[in-house]
């Protein structure tokens, strides 16, 4: 019998899942992603380059449909992304002879970008990624050195979170990345955080990726949940989690390898069982996709990362988070 994963949880954390508008229209697998889940997240349609089309103006049709299936079905949906350096129009950051804006003019393009889209979708996404990836351990002041930061400043995180706020008092607010056990990337999105809420920022929680690998050093986990969660005021979501079967770079398998797949299990029952103990700051759990050949780790090499197969089969991965007593 398959259990139900958001019954499994649901004295711990929501249970998501990241969806492509391709899952959204197949009433089958939408059929899978009720069953499991009680959050969803577009994979892709609610970034700035699937919803901007000319300043001020926006195609929202797509998004729209996301909402109005959640609400069908009584599912939430969290909001990614709106201030990010990727999958966002080049032109957003360019006059009209191709140069950089100053940062006045970006400052009040954020402005009206994050109102009108946060407000369009007030009382119904409930949660925002508003900042996403900001961070970058290898630069002297841990900032990223995207067109945002490049024009803004740092100052554009701040701002970015003040608007969102402005636009829905009521909706969740977080900073997401990836990476963000990392050492070094983790104490600097400490600090930042803090800081922000010291300053009295509108920041809600930090949104903890969990793009990993059957390699990856939970412990290093548990200390950035464990770090994250002494932040007064603080909440943490996983947002995107998917466990890659590789440990290194260079090697591609042809099929399923099969002892790195009853490793995977294991290990997300290593995930599930840190991210329990800690279900007091932790109020959701997402997975970054619905089926392994749906996941974007295929775009440059075999992997299979997530709880089910490509025939919507459900792989150790899933028994390792639901019953592991049945794992080999
Ligand atoms: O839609 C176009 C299509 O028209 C075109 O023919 C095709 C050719 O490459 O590309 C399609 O766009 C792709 C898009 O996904 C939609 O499928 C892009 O190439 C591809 O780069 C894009 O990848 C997305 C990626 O973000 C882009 O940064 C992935 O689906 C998405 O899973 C991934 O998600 C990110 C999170 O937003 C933030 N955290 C990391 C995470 C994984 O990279």
């Amino acid at each position: 019998e398959i259990i139900d994963l958001k019954d499994k949880y649901k004295d711990n954390f929501d249970i998501g899942v990241a969806i492509p508008y391709k899952v959204l229209i197949n009433p089958l697998e939408m059929k899978m992603v009720e069953k499991h889940f009680n959050s969803i997240t577009a994979e892709n349609e609610m970034k700035p380059e699937s919803i901007l089309m000319d300043l001020g103006s926006y195609d929202f049709s797509v998004a729209d449909e996301y909402i109005e299936y959640a609400k069908e079905k009584g599912i939430k949906v969290r909001g990614h992304t709106l201030v990010w350096h990727s999958q966002t129009p080049e032109w957003f950051f360019k006059d009209e002879d191709g140069n950089l804006i100053l940062k006045n003019e970006l400052l009040s393009r954020m402005e009206t970008y994050i109102h009108d889209v946060v407000g369009h979708f007030k009382g119904e996404v409930y949660a925002w990624d508003v900042v996403n990836e900001a961070i970058d351990p290898n630069q002297p002041d841990g900032y990223r050195r995207s067109l945002w930061y490049e024009i803004m400043g740092p100052e554009y995180i701040e701002y970015a979170f003040k608007f969102a706020h402005e636009a829905d008092p009521n909706a969740k607010l977080f900073y997401n990345d990836y990476n963000t056990y990392e050492p070094k990337k983790r104490d600097y999105i400490y600090n930042m955080v803090k800081e922000l809420k010291a300053k009295g920022v509108p920041i809600d929680g930090i949104g903890m990726q969990m793009h990993i690998g059957i390699g990856t050093d939970l412990k290093q986990v548990e200390e950035a949940i464990k770090l994250f969660s002494s932040i007064p005021g603080i909440e943490i979501q996983i947002t995107e989690i998917d466990m890659s079967v590789y440990t290194d770079q260079g090697s591609n398998y042809m099929s399923p390898p099969y002892e790195a797949l009853v490793e995977q299990g294991y290990k997300y029952q290593e995930l599930f069982d840190i991210l329990k103990k800690y279900d007091d700051v932790i109020t959701s759990a997402t997975f970054w996709g619905l089926k392994d050949d749906y996941s974007w780790k295929n775009q440059t090499r075999n992997d299979w990362p997530l709880l089910f197969d490509k025939d919507y089969q459900s792989k150790y991965a899933y028994w390792g988070i639901v019953e592991p007593t049945v794992l080999p």
